[in-house]
């Protein structure tokens, strides 16, 4: 391919250090499809026939379907990559003709339109498994809609928040991954081809309807930033570390929460292990490797910013390193995110045990908000809380059950209406703020949820 200015072939060992077919050829089809553009622009700018542009596009389908059916006869070719495969299984079967497609052609340019379209793909496939997990979520919120449930903070006690709104919580930070994806995907959606090796193709190329072709919605503007940018990939690979933060801390609730000193979930079997000494464990290890896994993520969008940082303009070998981790974590987060999915959905979720932990210690609150009510500044309206709640800690029984007038001690503004603000239901009701766990609210707030999840859905 590049064979005429040397006099040496090159040495065995680095021939197969700065291969990429093995990796590469994951691009095959993008290859394929952006070089049936190319044949087709250099028709229309007169360098090629239009015969020999559509035996050249023919071909092109023929190779991609030949790889379909034999994917082993691609990984065994000894080509450097997947565009010099491609050029020589041309040249192959059309001869002179299939040495023509490469005018005006740099495969700095391919490279990066081939990415540029798989990134296109790839991130309709996070899209869709996201709206899948959330799916999950927002049933889970739905079939569970009024149980009500420990708010912690700190992991401990806090308030009492409804089952639904936690759900939801989750649900919230997929919903933001979703579109951190569409815009990495709004990022790539510009066509290189023409901007040649750096400086632009010498030949009168048509680039946006090579890009029409392709189906990007519109083209690069500078050939140099073109075949050297890669910042799609890196926000890419950045959406898909915050997917894979979100997904551990969501691994990280189910796994407490499963737990039997909390017993709010139970894990289904089907994504759960057992021990292999211990008959009576039931592991929640789809979830611990779910967390343990986003540390893989992590590492690709690490490797690619530090493969970026420093590069000279335009394109540098270096930048062959952005494929392995761009896939691996692409897959790696689908994966994790169809376990997540399966395993939410399958989740049983114990409202009795959680509306047993409820204590009395969630209403704290609500004694220190009465309070403000009648008329005390918060303050100390907080510290006459602290009070009661030490003295029935004390007393080694619920501050909830202490009789009205010792709690008159400590004000004398408790009154007989106090009891009917001191339930969980009542607690929950007063939060209603947009945004707040009120059941009113979050009946709304799951509808909202669905809807924007149909949409994610169409879209995706
Ligand atoms: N395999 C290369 C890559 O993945 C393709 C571009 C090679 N260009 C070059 N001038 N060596 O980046």
């Amino acid at each position: 391919m590049w064979g005429g200015r040397f006099d040496e072939p090159p040495d065995r060992e680095f021939y197969r250090f700065q291969r990429s077919l093995g990796f590469d050829a994951a691009l095959l089809p993008q290859e394929i499809a952006a070089s049936r553009a190319w044949a087709a622009a250099l028709d229309a700018a007169g360098i090629l026939t239009s015969a020999e542009s559509q035996a050249i596009r023919a071909a092109l389908a023929d190779i991609a379907r030949a790889a379909q059916d034999d994917p082993a006869a691609v990984a065994a070719s000894d080509a450097e990559d997947v565009h010099s495969f491609v050029e020589s299984a041309l040249i192959a079967r059309l001869g002179e003709l299939g040495a023509k497609l490469h005018t005006g052609r740099s495969r700095n340019e391919q490279v990066a339109t081939d990415l540029r379209l798989y990134l296109r793909d790839a991130a309709r496939e996070a899209r869709a498994a996201l709206a899948a997990l959330l799916r999950s979520l927002v049933g889970l919120a739905r079939c569970h809609e009024s149980a009500v449930m420990p708010g912690l903070t700190h992991m401990q006690p806090a308030q009492p928040i409804l089952f639904s709104h936690f759900a939801l919580a989750h649900a919230e930070a997929f919903f933001r991954d979703a579109g951190r994806v569409a815009d990495a995907a709004r990022q790539a959606d510009s066509c290189v081809l023409g901007s040649g090796a750096l400086a632009g193709s010498a030949f009168p190329i048509d680039r946006a309807a090579i890009a029409k072709e392709l189906a990007f919605t519109g083209i690069t503007a500078n050939s140099l930033d073109a075949v050297g940018d890669r910042d799609f990939a890196a926000a890419y690979l950045f959406a898909l570390a915050l997917v894979a933060a979100h997904l551990s801390r969501l691994a990280e609730d189910f796994i407490l929460f499963a737990s039997s000193a909390f017993g709010w979930l139970e894990l289904p079997d089907a994504y759960s292990t057992g021990s292999s000494l211990m008959p009576q464990k039931k592991n929640p290890d789809c979830w611990e490797l779910i967390r343990g896994k986003a540390g893989r993520v992590y590492a690709a969008l690490f490797s690619l910013l530090t493969a970026l940082k420093g590069l000279p303009s335009s394109y540098n070998r270096d930048l062959q390193e952005d494929k392995e981790p761009l896939f691996a974590a692409h897959h790696e987060t689908l994966a994790m995110l169809r376990i997540a999915a399966g395993a939410v959905a399958a989740t049983k979720v114990r409202e009795d045990r959680m509306r047993a932990a409820a204590g009395p210690e969630l209403l704290a609150t609500e004694a220190a908000d009465y309070l403000v009510r009648k008329g005390v500044p918060f303050r100390r309206a907080h510290e006459i809380a602290g009070q009661i709640v030490r003295e029935a800690e004390r007393a080694g029984k619920p501050w909830t059950q202490l009789p009205l007038d010792s709690l008159q001690r400590f004000s004398p503004l408790f009154s007989a209406d106090l009891p009917a603000s001191l339930t969980l239901e009542a607690a929950l009701a007063r939060r209603d703020v947009p945004g707040g766990t009120a059941p009113a609210r979050v009946r709304q707030a799951i509808a909202d949820a669905e809807a924007r999840l149909a949409q994610l859905e169409a879209a995706a």
